[in-house]
């Protein structure tokens, strides 16, 4: 399906899904094919138990996610170049406990990769970060200084919603979705729902011979909430 289907597929779905339309069961698809930030305008209409008041983007890059949102979004970044809101570091926040209603996170996603120069992947997915062999060649040793920050800024009953990929690396799949959710709960997040997004332009290197690996199409959208409760 294409993304400008996308809209046809949401309205379908309560009927696809046997229930009546005016039943009030209106889900969103566990499976995305739209863009990143069509998605979080309905994810923030449909988790939230009420309007967010602040939100926070904790990697905002150059806010691609909230361009002509209207939405009230501070966003971090540690990259002053990027021009975010406050030059900061997600895993130590400059912000007052419960400020927010909110955190949306997209991490980079595959640490120590070649650089592509015919695109601009290396600064818009985060290419250039590093991940040594004391940290397993991955970033999952960034997901519990964040989550821990996440929980202490968010108001109760405050959402994550964070895009989280797994990958092949280091001759190993990355289970970075299962670390994520895993670091959630010690952190004391309820780990309430995952929506597969589908990737248009999955990156192949061209130094890559044999293929072992299913090619990786799609990435997550987990939503934590900072509750007991999903419901
Ligand atoms: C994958 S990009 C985010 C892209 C963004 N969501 C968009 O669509 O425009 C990851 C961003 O996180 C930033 N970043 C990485 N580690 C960070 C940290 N510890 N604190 C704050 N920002 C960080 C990087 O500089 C990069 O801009």
């Amino acid at each position: 399906m294409n993304p400008s289907n996308v809209e046809a597929q949401l309205q379908l779905w309560p009927a696809q899904d046997g229930g009546a339309p005016e039943s009030g069961y209106r889900p969103l698809p566990s499976i995305w094919e739209g863009d990143d930030a069509e998605l979080i305008q309905r994810m923030v209409t449909f988790y939230p138990r009420r309007t967010p008041r602040l939100i926070l983007d904790a990697t905002v890059n150059t806010g691609r996610f909230w361009r002509n949102s209207g939405l009230p979004v501070i966003g971090i970044d540690l990259e002053s170049s990027h021009r975010p809101s406050v030059v900061a570091d997600n895993r130590q926040m400059p912000f007052a406990d419960q400020a927010f209603d909110l955190v949306v996170y997209d991490p980079p996603h595959v640490p120590n990769q070649g650089k592509d120069r015919s695109k601009d992947f290396n600064t818009r997915f985060g290419l250039v970060f590093k991940s040594p062999a004391a940290s397993g060649y991955n970033f999952s040793h960034l997901y519990p200084p964040f989550l821990e920050e996440a929980y202490r800024v968010l108001a109760p009953e405050g959402l994550v919603f964070a895009k989280i990929a797994d990958y092949v690396h280091g001759h190993r799949f990355q289970w970075a979705h299962l670390e994520f959710v895993t670091a959630a709960a010690k952190a004391g997040f309820m780990p309430c729902d995952c929506i597969v997004k589908i990737r248009r332009g999955p990156i192949i290197c061209p130094r890559w011979r044999n293929a072992h690996h299913a090619r990786r199409q799609h990435c997550y959208w987990v939503v934590l909430r900072k509750s007991p409760k999903c419901e």
